[in-house]
C-alpha cells in the first residue's frame, strides 16, 4: 500500500547486537541426533549466538537501540514512540518496550510490543511509518529482539538447529527537507488458518503452565517445517513483486533484498522465483541461524555498517513468519 502523505520517513540510524556465545553444528551434534553436513545443505546455517544466562531480550535490544541512537545523532529523550518486535519478552507482562523505555532512559512515550513472530520488525516499519507520515510523532524507534534459545527443545533436532539470539533495531525518523529517504511501499498480511503449523502451545490462556506441561515439553515450540517452507516462498515471492507494483520500480532499481534470514534455500528460491541476482541478497544466516524478528534489522545493520548498503538505494525487506504473517517494505535508505 502506498499512501499521499504529509511527511517521509528515512530510517535515521540502525544498531544490532549478537551474545558472544556461539553454538556451532558441531556443539549440536553432542545434543541431537544431527551433523554439520546435514544443517550446513538443508539450512545454510553454521552458527548461531546464544545469550548469556543472565541476559533477557531488553538486555540485547538495549545495546542495539544505543548503537541506533548514537548512529542516527540522537538522544533517548528525542523518541516520541518504542515498538517493540518480540515473541521472546522478557515476560508477558509488562511488555518488554515498557522495561526498554526504562532501561534506554526515554520520557514516559507511548510503548508497545508487537507480536507477529519473524515479519514483527517488518510489520513495526509498517506501523512506524504511519506515525511519521501523519506527523503524528517525529522519531520512532523499531525493534526486533529475541531469546529463542529459551523457547527451544534441545531434544528436538528439527527445531534446535535452527534458531538463534539477536537484536537489531532502527530509528525511522521524519524526513527533512533534502533527505531524499523514504519507506515508498509496505504490505502485510496473515493467514491464521496455517497457525498450527508454528506454535508454542504452553503459556497463554489456552494452556497455563502446569506440571503436565513440563512433563510433555509443551513449553517449547512445535513447528511443520516443510508446510512453513513453501508458504514462505510464495509469500515473501508475492511481497517482493507487490512491492515493485506499489512504487513502479523495475527489478533492476531494487539495490538489495534484505529477506527474513530463515534458511538458505528459502532465500535462494524467493531470489529465483522474484529473479534478482542473488548477489543483491543480504544473507547473514550461516553465522545468525533464525532469529525470528531480529533477522531483518541484524542483516540490515551489518549491511549498512559494512558500506554495502549506501543513502539512496532502495532496499527490499521481506518477512514470513508464525501465525502465519508476512510483510514486505521497500524503502529508500
Ligand atoms: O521463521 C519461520 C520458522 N520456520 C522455518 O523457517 C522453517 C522452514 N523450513 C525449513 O527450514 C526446513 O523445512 C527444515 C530445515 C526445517 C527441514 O528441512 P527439509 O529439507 O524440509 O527436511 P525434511 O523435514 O523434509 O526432513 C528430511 C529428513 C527427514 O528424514 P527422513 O524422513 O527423510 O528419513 C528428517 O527426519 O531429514 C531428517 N532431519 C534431520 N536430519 C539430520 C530433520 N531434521 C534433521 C536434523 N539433522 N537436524
Amino acid at each position: 500500500m502506498t499512501a499521499a502523505t504529509q511527511f517521509r520517513t528515512r530510517i535515521s540510524g540502525t544498531g544490532s547486537y549478537l551474545p558472544e556465545k556461539v553454538l556451532s553444528n558441531t556443539d549440536l551434534e553432542k545434543l541431537v541426533d544431527t551433523n554439520h553436513d546435514w544443517i550446513v545443505e538443508r539450512t545454510g546455517i553454521k552458527n548461531r549466538h546464544i545469550a548469556a544466562p543472565d541476559q533477557v531480550t531488553t538486555d540485547l535490544a538495549l545495546i542495539a537501540s544505543q548503537r541506533a541512537l548514537e548512529a542516527a545523532n540522537l538522544k533517548a529523550e528525542d523518541l516520541d514512540c518504542i515498538i517493540f518486535c518480540t515473541v521472546s519478552p522478557d515476560r508477558i507482562m509488562p511488555s518488554a518496550a515498557c522495561t526498554l523505555q526504562t532501561k534506554l532512559g526515554a520520557r514516559h512515550i507511548m510503548a508497545f510490543d508487537l507480536s507477529a513472530a519473524c515479519s514483527g520488525f517488518v510489520y513495526g516499519l509498517t506501523v512506524a511509518d504511519q506515525f511519521i507520515r501523519t506527523g503524528f510523532y517525529k522519531h520512532v524507534l523499531v525493534i526486533g529482539a529475541e531469546i529463542l534459545n529459551r523457547l527451544v527443545n534441545y531434544k528436538d533436532r528439527e527445531t534446535c538447529i535452527l534458531f538463534g539470539d539477536a537484536a537489531g533495531a532502527a530509528i525511522c525518523s521524519r524526513a527533512e527537507a533534502g533527505q531524499d529517504s523514504a519507506i515508498l511501499s509496505a504490505t502485510a498480511g496473515a493467514d491464521g488458518s496455517l497457525g498450527e503449523l508454528f506454535v508454542l502451545p504452553a503459556g497463554g490462556s489456552a494452556m497455563p503452565f502446569s506440571k503436565e506441561v513440563l512433563d510433555n515439553d509443551l513449553q517449547y515450540v512445535r513447528m511443520k517445517g516443510r508446510e512453513i517452507f513453501k508458504n514462505a516462498v510464495r509469500t515473501m515471492t508475492s511481497g517482493c513483486q507487490s512491492a515493485l507494483e506499489a512504487t513502479g520500480l523495475t527489478i533492476d532499481q531494487v539495490d538489495w533484498l534484505i529477506p527474513h534470514q530463515a534458511n538458505i534455500r528459502i532465500m535462494d528460491a524467493v531470489a529465483s522465483s522474484f529473479g534478482i541476482p542473488v548477489e543483491k541478497v543480504v544473507i547473514n544466516v550461516h553465522e545468525t541461524g533464525n532469529t525470528s524478528a531480529a533477522t531483518v534489522p541484524v542483516a540490515f545493520d551489518e549491511a549498512i555498517r559494512d558500506g554495502r548498503i549506501k543513502r539512496g538505494q532502495n532496499v527490499l525487506l521481506t518477512a514470513f513468519g508464525a501465525g502465519l504473517t508476512t510483510g514486505t517494505v521497500m524503502l529508500r535508505y
